[in-house]
């Protein structure tokens, strides 16, 4: 059985399926040392896109490191300073004991006091390296204004000796939720602002809070990184990919026609296809039709209900229009016809719709049509009314 073909988390090696033109505009961004957000809704791949592209990047001869953080634990300023503090700390421990002698080390630490941290030597009996004091013993407020320097010092460092860092930052958005989230913002910003050695890639699971962040021209990234915005994985990249699955599972060639059943399943939704290969790769033999709808109800199963918790707290307009959309997507929300199967005024479509985009529970698919973003709520709702689908 091949074990990691289809996982649930990151993907990466033989299970990273294609994504060929973003993984290159990617890479070409890190090696001009630009700055990049990848956007899109959650579970498309953004996580694997970074790890894939920055795993080909990385290399020790050529003085190449990578660094990632993730934020979904910054609940308030100090969490969110420890996280960005220790990240910086990874990457300078891995340039610091390349530093020429113990004077330019020592010189370093010391250039950290006024900061608001103690920086000081440790070692674990192989090495050495640096470690901040992030107990705050003392009542004093935690200094936000530390993170920019201290990324800087990060930046300087591994310029002065010839090193590059691609710094990854998961879950920017938890940032823009903190009471004093702006300041930190700025922080940042300035840091990458000026950064000649570290390229940042930010990324986040909340699509709506990270393009704000980065498109409104009030805010401090406003015009600061590259954006790259994801799409689900075309047909032909996942037939293939789960075509050569099969042969290595099983010997032998999968139906053209299951293939497409397990696609249409899942709309190419990458956490879907996954979450069913995942299943159906457990099986002995290669799966049949009934396999594939048997799976599809055991994902289902899995899944549905927090999505019919999510869904129970919409209004009675987005659960219609939802509804509407699971039966049968719609090019022109605003068409007489759609307006007719929902009998409510325009204006409340409008609003209800755009509250749907913004929690990326609607996406527009290959047709241009809008349709239900999540392929399990769809079959769901579907289902619900009408329980012979499958
Ligand atoms: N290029 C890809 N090829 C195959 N599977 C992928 C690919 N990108 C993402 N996936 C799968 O999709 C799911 C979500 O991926 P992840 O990178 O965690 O998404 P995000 O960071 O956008 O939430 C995981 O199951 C992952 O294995
Ligand atoms: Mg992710």
């Amino acid at each position: 059985m091949v074990k990691e073909m289809f996982p649930r988390t990151i993907a990466h090696g033989y299970s990273f399926c294609n994504r060929t033109d973003e993984q290159e505009i990617l890479l070409g961004h890190i090696n001009s040392g630009n700055h990049v957000v990848l956007i899109a809704p959650r579970r498309y791949g953004k996580s694997s896109l970074s790890h894939q592209v920055t795993e080909r990047w990385i290399s020790p001869q050529s003085k190449r490191m990578g660094v990632g953080i993730s934020l979904y634990s910054a609940y308030d300023e100090s969490a969110a300073v420890q996280l960005i503090v220790t990240g910086a700390q990874k990457a300078i421990n891995k340039i610091m004991p390349l530093m020429p002698d113990m004077e330019a080390i020592q010189k370093f630490l010391k250039s950290f006091s006024g900061l608001g941290f103690e920086a000081g030597l440790k070692t674990d009996g192989i090495g050495f390296g640096i470690k901040f004091d992030l107990e705050r013993k003392s009542a004093k407020p935690l200094d936000i204004t530390s993170i920019g320097a201290i990324l800087t010092k990060m930046d300087d460092l591994a310029h002065s000796l010839g090193w590059k860092i691609v710094f990854e930052m998961d879950e920017f958005q938890e940032i823009a939720s903190l009471k004093h989230g702006k300041s930190i913002e700025a922080q940042i910003r300035d840091a990458v602002q000026f950064s000649v050695a570290t390229s940042y890639i930010f990324l986040g699971s909340n699509r709506h809070m990270l393009e704000q962040m980065f498109t409104d021209s009030s805010r401090p990234f406003f015009s600061m990184c590259h954006s790259i915005r994801l799409n689900r994985i075309e047909a032909v990249h996942y037939q293939k990919h789960i075509g050569d699955a099969s042969r290595v599972n099983w010997n032998t060639e999968m139906d053209i026609e299951l293939l497409d059943l397990i696609l249409s399943l899942t709309e190419r939704h990458p956490f879907y296809v996954n979450s069913l290969c995942h299943e159906l790769w457990k099986q002995e033999k290669v799966p049949v039709r009934s396999d594939v709808l048997d799976a599809w109800r055991c994902v289902v199963e899995d899944r549905v209900l927090p999505l019919r918790s999510e869904f129970s707290h919409l209004s009675a307009t987005q659960k219609a229009i939802l509804n509407n959309l699971a039966d049968e997507p719609e090019k022109q929300i605003t068409s007489i016809s759609f307006i007719t199967k929902l009998l409510l005024p325009t204006t409340t479509i409008k609003d209800g719709f755009r509250q749907l985009q913004n929690k990326d529970l609607v996406y527009m698919n290959d047709n241009g049509a809008w349709a239900v973003m999540d392929p399990c709520l769809a079959y769901d709702l579907r289902n619900q009314r009408n329980p012979q689908e499958l």
